[in-house]
This record gives C-alpha cells, sequence and structure tokens, in this order.
C-alpha cells in the first residue's frame, strides 16, 4: 500500500504530482471533512490510479462579515480520514503559500455568478474560481470532484473549465444526506440542538416541491411558494426555481431545473438544493 504524503508548498506538491505520473483525481476541500467529502474521495478512487485532495479554508472566497475565522478546522482528524480513504496526496498549504505578497489575480466567471448566491455572497464565486484555478495548476489533475449540494459553484466551475479551456473534466456527484435528509454540511456543526432538529425541514421542503414537478406541476412561482410555505419558519436569503444550466429564474419549466434555497438559522447559514427533471 502506498503511504500518503501531505504537501504544504506548491513546490512539494507539484514535484509530488510529477513523481506520481499518470491521471490524477482531485477532490478540492476547505476540511472538516464528512460523508460527502469522502463519497467524492470514493469516486475519484474508482476513476482514477491516484487521488489527490486539498484542504485550504479559501480566505478570498469569504466576505468581511462571513464565517472565515470560526469556520472549522481539524487537520489532524482530516489527515487521518484522508489516509483511511486510500487518498494519495493531500496538499494543505497556508494562505501564504496561495496569496504571497504582490497577489493580485482574479478570475471572475460572468453570467451565472450575480444570481442566488452570488447574489447574496459578492465576490464569493471569484473567490472560489481563483483558487479552484489554481489548485488546478498546481495539482495537475485529469478530473476534479465536486459536490451537487453547491449545486452552483459547480455549474461556476464547470464554465471556469470550458471557457478558460483548462484540461479537467469535472465530475459532479450526488448530494449525502443525513437518515432525516439534512445535506451534510461542514457548517451543520453551528446548529444548535434546536435547530439541527428543525434543519430537515429544508430538505423535506425540497421534496415537497419536487413530488408537484414529478406529478405535473410546471409552474415556477407555485413551487417556489410551496417551498416557502414548508419553511415558515425560517429565513430565507431566496428561493429560486431556475434554469439548471444558465440559473435565470424561470416562469414555466420547460427543460432541467434547479429548485434551490438559502435559509438562516440564527447566525447559520444553509443551502440546498434538488433537480427537477
Ligand atoms: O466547496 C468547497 O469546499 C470550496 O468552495 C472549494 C471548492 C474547495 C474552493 O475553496
Amino acid at each position: 500500500m502506498r503511504s500518503m504524503k501531505v504537501l504544504t508548498t506548491v513546490a512539494e506538491m507539484r514535484a509530488a504530482r510529477a513523481e506520481l505520473g499518470g491521471d490524477l483525481g482531485l477532490v478540492p476541500t476547505m476540511g472538516y471533512l464528512h460523508e460527502g467529502h469522502l463519497s467524492l474521495v470514493a469516486r475519484s478512487r474508482a476513476d482514477n490510479p491516484a487521488t489527490a485532495a486539498t484542504i485550504f479554508v479559501n480566505p478570498t472566497q469569504f466576505a468581511p462579515n462571513e464565517d472565515l475565522a470560526r469556520y472549522p478546522r481539524d487537520l489532524p482528524r482530516d489527515l487521518g480520514l484522508l489516509e483511511a480513504a486510500g487518498v494519495d496526496l493531500v496538499f494543505a498549504p497556508q494562505p501564504a503559500e496561495m496569496y504571497p505578497p504582490g497577489f493580485d489575480a482574479t478570475v471572475t466567471i460572468g453570467g451565472v455568478t450575480d444570481v442566488l448566491e452570488g447574489a447574496v455572497r459578492p465576490g464569493h464565486f471569484a473567490g472560489v474560481a481563483t483558487v479552484v484555478a489554481k489548485l488546478f495548476n498546481i495539482v495537475q489533475p485529469a478530473r476534479a470532484y465536486f459536490g451537487q449540494k453547491d449545486a452552483q459553484q459547480s455549474v461556476v466551475i464547470r464554465k471556469l473549465v470550458r471557457d478558460l479551456n483548462l484540461p479537467v473534466q469535472v465530475v459532479v456527484a450526488p448530494t449525502v444526506r443525513e437518515p432525516d435528509g439534512l445535506a451534510l454540511s461542514s457548517r451543520n456543526n453551528y446548529l444548535t440542538a434546536e435547530q439541527r432538529a428543525a434543519a430537515p425541514a429544508i430538505h423535506r421542503a425540497l421534496s415537497a416541491a419536487k413530488a408537484r414537478f414529478d406529478a405535473g406541476e410546471r409552474d415556477a412561482e407555485t413551487l417556489r411558494q410551496a417551498i416557502r410555505d414548508g419553511l415558515a419558519g425560517f429565513t430565507l436569503d431566496y428561493v429560486s426555481i431556475a434554469d439548471a444550466d444558465t440559473l435565470r429564474e424561470l416562469d414555466r419549466i420547460e427543460a432541467p431545473a434547479l429548485a434551490s434555497l438559502a435559509a438562516r438559522l440564527g447566525t447559520t447559514r444553509l443551502i440546498d438544493n434538488l433537480l427537477l427533471g
């Protein structure tokens, strides 16, 4: 069995990647890993002869008022999980390695970043696209794995790869959920017991809308209202029924659509989605 290497500098990571040769699968993460991340690792291991993971809480995708400082971190635990999952290389740089003095580049993806999460979190997707472009260049994967839970992020990364001709295949894997339907997220860790008990209503509300879609309902506002009705006690940033590719809000659903929402429970912000059609 190959032992897992942990690299913290770009030079070390490049050398380890070159030594490995062949196709590499990449699972980019911000750490504090859960079964969702591990399902991406398993998928990568099934598709590629070797797998790398990155652990980097990327400061440029957090606004000043967001949770960068309190974002949960536990590198020793994450490394144990990745080793047990059979990962070959882990890149875990410090912020100064990724953003050294003088760093002054931003990758901006237009068209799909000004709505939904992008409307509520201005600058977030420029931070994501910039760090993902850097990670792709540093790690040089053949394939990269992302979760459907961050649906808009997946759309943005697919567009990043297409528009800049990056030689990486983007694989989006299904959302992993708790038995009660709550989508796994490192941010679930912030929930109080009472909020945790309320949180599965998010998936129930999306599922109720999907059931109505499956039964033939095609009016988007009827489905948005069905979701809002199921989340009466929540503060909702948005409830959306949008085209699954362009993320533009729909009146009628005639092609695959994305039902998505962002809800606040106290100071914790949760997102979730389901595909329609
Ligand atoms: O989804 C995440 O964990 C992050 O947005 C990512 C893709 C690792 C970029 O920092």
